[in-house]
């Protein structure tokens, strides 16, 4: 188990912020969990779980223990003429893992290449992008209930997926699972997922394949989001979210080309960065933080934003949106 004091969080967390947390713990297997879960001490400060830091946003200093998993590495724990069962540790960078499921032929991540974080957080937030969610592909998830100290191995179904959410992100279960591992089902038979966006158009006359579709999500993805390596951001601030019917009729109305996904007979999902370009907010900054010019859902660091500087623009961002379209949105990414 490593132990870090008085610990700069500027390598933890993808909005680039010189943050310091008084503990940093790093655990590297389940037995470091179980010894955390019986120290007195760890009970009697505040903690919180991180993983690759890339859907967070520290306000400032942790007067705390941040915690962080480094259970890594991939396991074959079972194959069929048609699957194979990956048990993945937690701390495995994800788009690594990704990386090696294309390489191999197993088909079913290759449309969320490039996502930034962890194995760990793929199970927690479901992950999508370009057509799929992490869930789909999801078998098990091995976790640590903080109360008991107790491990539950939790099924597809008990991990209650739906859009950017899971049981684990309940407000009463928040923080109290520590996944160890995910086991991911993939396909030695994909079925490429190419309608979303323009994957068909970057694809031109290439062949289909895990690799070719891997590159043409990465290549989207470059030409849209800030690499957090050169640009402090955490990709989507906000998800996108539900209105009713009846609500979009209305704004219908005034914003007859408002795009809109049919969710169910009730409600339709409306994309954030419409809203918010919309509202005029392109490119606007309140200290170093910056709404992205390409990609409006995202904010950016321009080098200098303080903690602060993010959430107010992220406030401001919410009250143009609920002012113009009464639509309250939601943050995806976590305050510290
Ligand atoms: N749009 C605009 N202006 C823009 C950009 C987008 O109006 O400048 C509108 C367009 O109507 C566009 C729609 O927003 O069709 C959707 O845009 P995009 O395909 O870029 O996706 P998104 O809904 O903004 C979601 C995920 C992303 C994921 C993409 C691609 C959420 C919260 N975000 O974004 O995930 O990469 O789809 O699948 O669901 C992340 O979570 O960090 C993330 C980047």
């Amino acid at each position: 188990m490593r132990i870090e004091q008085n610990y700069s969080l500027l390598k933890h967390n993808t909005f680039g912020l010189d943050v310091k947390t008084k503990y940093f713990v790093e655990y590297e297997n389940e037995a470091d969990l179980q010894a955390l879960f019986r120290d007195e001490y760890f009970f009697s400060q505040q903690f919180w779980h991180i993983g690759q830091g890339s859907n967070l946003l520290f306000l400032g200093d942790f007067d705390g223990i941040i915690i962080h998993s480094a259970i890594q590495g991939v396991e074959k724990i079972k194959e069929t003429a048609g699957f194979v069962w990956l048990k993945a540790g937690a701390g495995t960078d994800w788009d690594s893992f990704v990386a090696y499921c294309v390489e191999n032929g197993w088909g079913g991540l290759e449309n969320l290449s490039l996502i930034p974080g962890e194995v760990g957080a793929s199970a927690v937030q479901n992950i999508g992008a370009y057509g799929a969610e992490a869930a789909e592909c999801i078998e098990e998830v091995h976790a640590y209930f903080l109360e008991t100290g107790e491990k539950k191995i939790f099924s597809n179904a008990e991990c209650a997926y739906s859009y950017r959410h899971s049981f684990f992100k309940e407000p009463e279960n928040k923080g109290k699972y520590y996944i160890t591992y995910v086991v991911y089902k993939l396909s030695k038979k994909p079925e490429f997922r190419l309608d979303y966006g323009n994957i068909r158009e970057h694809l031109a006359d290439k062949p289909v394949n895990l690799d070719t579709v891997r590159q043409a999500v990465i290549a989207i993805r470059e030409s849209k989001l800030p690499d957090p390596k050169k640009t402090g951001n955490a990709g989507s601030f906000f998800v996108n979210p539900y209105i009713c019917i009846a609500h979009y009729e209305g704004l219908k109305k005034h914003y007859p080309d408002m795009p809109h996904y049919p969710v169910n007979d009730e409600v339709v999902k409306v994309p954030a960065a419409w809203l918010i370009e919309r509202c005029g907010l392109k490119g606007k900054t309140i200290g170093g933080a910056a709404v992205h010019e390409k990609q409006p859902l995202v904010i950016i660091n321009q080098g200098n934003a303080t903690g602060q500087d993010i959430a107010d623009l992220a406030a401001e961002i919410c009250r143009a949106v609920k002012e113009k379209f009464f639509i309250d949105l939601s943050p995806e990414v976590n305050f510290i």
